[in-house]
C-alpha cells in the first residue's frame, strides 16, 4: 500500500474544478455570479465553440485591487465572507472562495480589472492554475474574465463533453436564468461573434416576455404574496399552457436559481388538481426571505438549499400557489391560451347550431344596439330568447350597463353540440361544455367531500346491474364509504346488484356506470387508498360520467346556467386535464379575420 499522503494544491483545485464546474455551463454560471456580486450594471458574455475554446465575461462592477488580483484566483479566497456567522447570513450569490481558483486550474484563464479609482486596468494571467506576475493594462471600469481552452490539461472531463450546440445550450439557459432573476442588469449573450440575446435594463414583465416568449406572458398570472417574512413574487402560466417537459421552470431562492425537492413537491401538490400528471407547469417564482433561514452552503454549485423551517416553506408556497390557481376561475383576469387560429373553430358555424341561426334575419356585420334596460337572459324562455336573438326586430342582446355583462356573457348557441358560444364584452367566448360541465362537478363532489360527505339523491326507480363476486363483495366490505361518496348499493343476489341512490350532484349520469366505475377503483387500489390518495381522480372520473355529453341539445337558459356555474367556480379556466374549457376570441380578431378596418 502507497503510504498516505497530503495531495499538492493543484491536483486539488483539479479535484475542486471537477465538482464546481463540470461543464462550460458552470464555469460561466460561476462568472455571472462574481459580476452580480460586484454590483455590475451592465454584463456581456462571449462563448466561443460551446465555451470550451472561450467564455468571455466582461462587467462594469466595482473591479478588484491591483494587490489583491493573485489572491482572486487563489483557493479558499474570499471577500465575500469572512466569519461562520457571515456564512449563516449569506446575501451574495459567492461565498465560497473557490470558483476562480477551480476554473484556472482546468483552463488558460486572464483576469483583467480596473476599480473606479485607479488610472488603469491590471491583468494577471494563468494557466493550469499556475499565475504570472501582475501587469498593467487598458481597460474600461470593471472586471472581464477571460477562459480559453477549458479542461485542456483534463483530457478525461473533455471527453465527457458534448457537442459545441449542446454545450452552448446548457451556456445560454445558464445565462437565461440569471437574467430572468435580474432584470435590472443589462445582459447580452454571443457565440461564435453572433449575438444572441440583447437584453437592455428593463422590468420584469419585459424580461420575461424576452426569455420566455410572449406566448407565455399572455398566459401567465403574476403572483404576490407574503406572509411573516417570507415572500412569493412571479409569475406561474394558467395550467392550460402546460408543458412535457420541466422547461419553465423557474424557481429563486434569495435571487439564486435552485432546483430543490421541497419546492418541486409543493409546486407539484398545487398543481395536482388542474394538471394531468405527466404534464409540467411552467412558472418564474422568488421566494425571498431572510438568508439566516436558509442554508445555501449544501452543495458545491450551490444549486440546492436547506430551509431552517422546511414545513413552514412548503405551506406557505403550496398556499400561495393554490391560491393564485383558484382564482383563476373562467372568466376572471388571468388569459386563456391565445387563439392564434380562431378562424378554423369558427368555419363550421353554419352547421350543427342547434338553435338554428340559419334562419336569422340578423345579418353579418349589422352592428347590435344596446337597449336602454338591462337584459336578464338567463332567465327567460327558451323560446322568448330566440325571438329576442333572431326575430323579426333583431332585437339587441347586449345589456346597456357594462356592470350586468357578466364574464362570460350570454349564450348565443351551440355549436356541433360541442361548443356553447357567447357574446361578451370582449367579442366571442367558446366554451367546451363538456370539459366546463365536467369541472364544475367535479369541484361540487371536491367541496361535499372536503366537508363530510356528498350529498345522496335517491332514485326514483332503483338501477340493477350485473356484477362480478369480486364487486359484489366490495360492495358489502365498503358500504360507508359508498355512502361518504352519496351512494347506496346494496347486493340482491350471487351476481346482482342494485343502486338506490346516487351523489345528489350526479343524478343525470347513467347510475349503473357510475357504480361500476367506483367499484372498479376501490377494487384497484383499495378503499383506504382510493380515497386518500386517489380521491381527487375518483372524483374527477365521476364528474365525467356526470358531464353533459356532447351532441346533448342545451336550451339558451340551461347554456347560460353553464355559464354562470364556471364563473362562480374556482379553477373553471381549465377541466382535470388541464385542458382550457373556454376561450374567448376578441372582436379585434373576429375584424382581423373578415379583414374589418384594414
Ligand atoms: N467580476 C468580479 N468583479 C469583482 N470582483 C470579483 C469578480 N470576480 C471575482 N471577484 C473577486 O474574487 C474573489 C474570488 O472569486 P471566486 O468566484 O473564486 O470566489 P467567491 O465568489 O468569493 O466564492 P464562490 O467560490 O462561492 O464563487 C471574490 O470573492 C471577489 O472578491
Ligand atoms: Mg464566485
Amino acid at each position: 500500500m502507497p503510504a498516505i499522503r497530503i495531495l499538492d494544491e493543484r491536483l486539488i483545485n483539479q479535484i475542486a474544478a471537477g465538482e464546481v464546474v463540470d461543464r462550460p455551463a458552470a464555469a460561466l454560471k460561476e462568472l455571472l455570479e462574481n459580476s452580480l456580486d460586484a454590483q455590475a450594471r451592465a454584463v456581456r458574455v462571449e462563448v466561443q465553440s460551446g465555451g470550451v475554446k472561450q467564455l468571455k465575461v466582461v462587467d462594469d462592477g466595482k473591479g478588484i485591487e491591483k494587490n489583491e488580483l493573485p489572491l482572486a484566483l487563489a483557493q479558499h479566497a474570499t471577500s465575500k465572507i469572512a466569519t461562520l456567522e457571515d456564512l449563516e447570513q449569506v446575501a451574495s450569490l459567492g461565498f465560497r472562495g473557490e470558483a476562480l481558483a477551480s476554473i484556472a486550474a482546468v483552463s488558460h484563464l486572464a483576469l483583467t480589472s480596473r476599480t473606479a479609482a485607479s488610472t488603469h486596468a491590471w491583468r494577471i494571467q494563468s494557466s493550469a492554475g499556475n499565475a504570472a506576475a501582475v501587469e498593467p493594462a487598458a481597460a474600461l471600469a470593471g472586471t472581464a474574465v477571460e477562459v480559453r481552452d477549458l479542461y485542456y490539461n483534463t483530457p478525461a472531463r473533455r471527453k465527457f463533453l458534448r457537442t459545441q450546440g449542446t454545450e452552448f445550450g446548457h451556456c445560454e439557459e445558464v445565462f437565461k436564468r440569471i437574467a430572468l432573476s435580474r432584470p435590472d442588469v443589462a445582459m447580452t449573450l454571443q457565440h461564435n461573434g453572433r449575438t444572441h440575446l440583447r437584453l437592455p435594463q428593463q422590468s420584469f414583465q419585459q424580461r420575461a416576455l424576452a426569455l420566455l416568449g410572449a406566448e407565455f406572458e399572455a398566459a401567465s398570472l403574476a403572483l404576490d404574496e407574503q406572509s411573516a417574512g417570507v415572500s412569493l413574487r412571479g409569475l406561474i402560466a394558467s395550467p392550460t399552457f402546460n408543458r412535457s417537459a420541466r422547461d419553465y421552470q423557474y424557481f429563486f431562492v434569495n435571487r439564486r436559481f435552485v432546483r430543490d425537492r421541497l419546492i418541486a413537491h409543493a409546486v407539484r401538490e398545487a398543481f395536482h388538481d388542474v394538471l394531468h400528471q405527466e404534464r409540467h407547469p411552467a412558472f418564474v417564482l422568488f421566494l425571498d426571505l431572510d438568508p439566516g433561514r436558509v442554508d445555501v452552503n449544501v452543495h458545491p454549485t450551490k444549486s440546492e438549499v436547506r430551509f431552517r423551517d422546511p414545513r413552514a416553506v412548503h405551506q406557505f408556497l403550496f398556499h400561495a400557489l393554490t391560491k393564485a390557481l383558484a382564482a383563476a376561475r373562467a372568466g376572471a383576469s388571468i388569459a386563456p391560451v391565445a387563439l392564434a387560429t380562431a378562424a378554423q373553430p369558427m368555419a363550421g358555424a353554419a352547421h350543427g347550431s342547434s338553435t338554428g341561426s340559419s334562419h336569422s334575419s340578423y345579418a353579418p356585420g349589422q352592428r347590435l344596439t344596446p337597449r336602454q334596460e338591462t337584459m336578464g337572459l338567463a332567465s327567460m324562455q327558451p323560446g322568448a330568447v330566440y325571438d329576442v336573438l333572431f326575430g323579426r326586430n333583431a332585437a339587441p342582446v347586449i345589456p346597456a350597463t357594462s356592470a350586468a355583462m357578466p364574464p362570460l356573457g350570454f349564450a348565443l348557441g351551440q355549436l356541433a353540440g360541442v361548443y356553447v358560444l357567447a357574446q361578451n364584452h370582449a367579442g366571442l367566448v367558446v366554451v367546451d361544455m363538456h370539459a366546463a360541465h365536467e369541472r364544475i362537478m367535479y369541484e361540487k363532489l371536491k367541496m361535499a367531500l372536503d366537508l363530510d360527505r356528498i350529498p345522496t339523491q335517491s332514485l326514483l326507480i332503483p338501477a340493477t346491474l350485473r356484477a362480478s363476486r369480486l364487486e359484489a363483495a366490495l360492495v358489502e366490505e365498503n358500504g360507508a364509504l359508498l355512502h361518504q361518496l352519496g351512494f347506496e348499493l346494496a347486493v340482491i343476489g350471487p351476481e346482482a346488484l342494485v343502486v338506490r341512490s346516487v351523489p345528489a350532484p350526479l343524478q343525470d349520469a347513467d347510475p349503473a356506470e357510475l357504480a361500476r366505475d367506483v367499484l372498479r377503483e376501490i377494487g384497484e387500489y383499495g378503499a383506504t387508498r382510493a380515497l386518500r390518495e386517489r380521491r381527487d381522480e375518483l372524483l374527477a372520473g365521476m364528474a365525467c360520467h356526470a358531464a353533459v355529453r356532447a351532441n346533448r341539445t342545451l336550451t339558451l337558459p340551461e347554456m347560460n346556467a353553464l355559464l354562470r356555474e364556471m364563473e362562480a367556480t374556482d379553477r373553471s379556466g381549465q377541466c382535470s386535464h388541464g385542458r382550457p374549457t373556454w376561450t374567448q376570441i376578441s372582436m379585434a380578431e373576429l375584424d382581423r379575420l373578415f379583414q374589418r378596418g384594414q
